[in-house]
């Protein structure tokens, strides 16, 4: 008993101190459009490492890096061909190990990118496989094909890849068809051979050796198929044509419980290692589009422990430019919901994979949306460029590069392309933005970089960017870290939330999502007991910082604020 009451006054004294990664900002570089430092148009890690300042000016100390292996770039570096190399473009490793020094001073992190799920049909291990090299015969999942009535040979079953067509590639050669959950470039490892498992761990102690902080593991729903190799069931989704992903609905090639206990046992393998070295966290961010439940799972079974983190895509998913502020509540509920508390929670609105918030939700509502990620606790993500309020860019079918929008074709690129979010950088309105100093750019720069970069949003008085900066000021405050969170729509245009911890200062935000000016009325909050103060607006929002209100005031239209109430007083 007096052990207990022991351990009560120790953390009653001291708190339960959150551990280096449980608040942080994670800051994620594209590296082919970030900073080219030799003029090539391609984004490199030299240019990175001489950008870092603005990283740590913006006040971020982690990043996540996609992919910088050696590949062929069909998938933009998620397809690897040798794990352990730089692709040539972005330089070498001893690079690398510059920009790690470098990012160590500033005190930045490295998360890396690691993409198990496939390789490139390039890789050594893809090479051998095909030709049934002992050792490598079952590196992949190869599986023979069956002959239909006419003697044709059919693929095994009806599987479709995520960038569209069947998922089997027939290799004569070998006389067999391999699985690809992406390109056919992008063969899938066999996860149920230990080799595979074995080979994959060798990468990350690899990485982890040179001093990586953690990894953004890809793809994990797509790392374990049906053993039975089922026909997967049609969906009702009018609009699908067969070739479409979205024709099929996955239940044989998604979330397969195997995969669950592989995150656990990497778990396990990086607690490991920082326990035999220098009991510095190395985290796993894991990237997986599911559903709540299936989501959650991959943080751990109440008994082992998985990812750190894995991304919350539901404000990115389940949100768009027409929701009211009743869905907002109600997606960001949900996660709170369903995410047991021992866990951190996190919150994402873009990335390599989706258009920019801005363009999907309206440019009009990105300072709300950035106030909203960086108010919501745990921790928060943001896709290089948000920080100023990036668009997508206008990418043509000539300049197209992106493989799904390749695969869909002239009529159809514009709906699917990546290319549109992975423009380069806007640090300034000189030639290519200041990105390249190169005659062209792989993609090209997005029109608007004369007005929007990040050179012009400094010197204004008021920015996305210096909204952004004080956020992450504002995230250092205990009340932030560590208050809890209510969520009120006020009705369909007012999003409110309120961070609230009993004695310190609490802090409401308010987002008008809608195009017309709202009278907010916060006594709906009982926590609220005093005046009101203005501690961070949207750009050019009518009430400026510092003006007092009461719990009744009005808010612009697409206006956001964050504002502060000090600590309730006992009469
Ligand atoms: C998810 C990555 O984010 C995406 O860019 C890539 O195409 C697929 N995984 C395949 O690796
Ligand atoms: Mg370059």
């Amino acid at each position: 008993m007096i052990g207990v009451k022991c351990l009560f006054v120790v953390i009653a004294l001291y708190g339960v101190s959150a551990d280096w990664w449980e608040h942080e900002v994670f800051y994620q570089i594209y590296p082919r459009s970030f900073a080219d430092s030799d003029g090539d148009g391609v984004g490199d890690l030299i240019g990175i490492k001489q950008r870092l300042g603005h990283i740590k000016d913006a006040g971020i100390n982690s990043t996540w890096i996609s992919p910088i292996f050696k590949s062929p770039m069909v998938d933009f570096g998620y397809d690897i061909s040798d794990f352990t190399q730089i692709y040539s473009e972005f330089g070498t490793v001893d690079d690398f190990k510059e920009l790690s020094d470098e990012a160590a001073r500033l005190g930045i992190r490295l998360i890396m990118d690691f993409v198990p799920n496939h390789t490139s049909d390039q890789h050594e291990w893809f090479q051998l496989s095909l030709n049934r090299t002992e050792g490598y015969e079952d590196f992949y999942v190869w599986v023979n094909g069956t002959l239909d009535s006419e003697g044709n040979l059919q693929p095994p079953n009806n599987w479709i890849s995520n960038f569209g067509n069947g998922a089997w590639t027939y290799d004569e050669g070998r006389g067999q068809f391999y699985l690809h959950q992406f390109s056919p470039k992008q063969p899938d490892l066999n996860m149920r051979n230990p080799k595979v498992l074995q080979a994959l761990k060798d990468v990350m102690k690899f990485w982890l050796d040179i001093g990586v902080s953690g990894f953004r593991v890809d793809a994990i729903p797509f790392f374990y198929e049906d053993i039975e190799l089922r026909d997967e069931p049609r969906t009702y989704d009018p609009t699908a044509t067969p070739n479409d992903y979205k024709y099929l609905n996955h239940i044989y090639t998604l979330n397969q419980p195997e995969t669950y206990d592989l995150i656990y046992e990497w778990r396990e393998f990086l607690d490991n290692y920082s326990r035999e070295t220098d009991n510095v966290t190395r985290i796993m961010m894991t990237e997986a589009y599911a559903d709540i439940q299936e989501t959650v799972l991959y943080y751990g079974d109440g008994e082992r422990k998985g990812a750190h983190l894995t991304f919350n895509f539901f404000l990115l998913t389940d949100l768009n430019i027409n929701s009211t502020a009743y869905d907002f509540m109600f997606t960001i509920n949900k996660w709170i919901s369903y995410l047991p508390v021992q866990y951190v929670s996190n919150w994402v609105v873009g990335n390599h994979d989706n258009p920019r918030v801005g363009s999907r939700m309206g440019a009009e509502r990105i300072d709300g949306i950035n106030m909203l990620v960086m108010f919501l606790p745990g921790v928060g993500v943001t896709y290089y460029g948000e920080e100023i309020g990036m668009l997508d860019g206008y990418v043509s079918w000539e300049d197209t590069k992106d493989p799904i929008g390749l695969t869909a074709g002239p009529q159809k690129y514009q709906a699917v392309s990546r290319d549109i979010e992975r423009t380069p950088f806007q640090w300034d309105d000189s030639k290519n933005a200041g990105f390249s100093k190169g005659n062209s750019t792989w993609l090209p720069v997005a029109s608007n970089y004369k007005t929007l970069n990040l050179k012009a949003e400094k010197e204004a008085s008021q920015s996305h960017y210096k909204i952004y900066q004080q956020l992450i000021e504002l995230r250092k405050i205990t009340t932030m870290k560590e208050g809890e969170l209510i969520v009120k729509a006020l009705n369909k245009n007012v999003l409110t939330a309120l961070r609230y911890l009993p004695g310190h200062e609490s802090y409401v935000y308010v987002f008008n999502i809608g195009a017309n000016t709202e009278l907010v009325d916060l006594s709906h909050y009982v926590e609220i007991q005093n005046q009101l103060e203005v501690v961070l607006t949207s750009v050019d929002a009518s009430l400026p910082k510092g003006t007092q209100v009461s719990k009744q005031f009005n808010v612009g239209p697409y206006e956001a604020y964050i504002l502060e109430v000090s600590p309730a007083t006992t009469a």
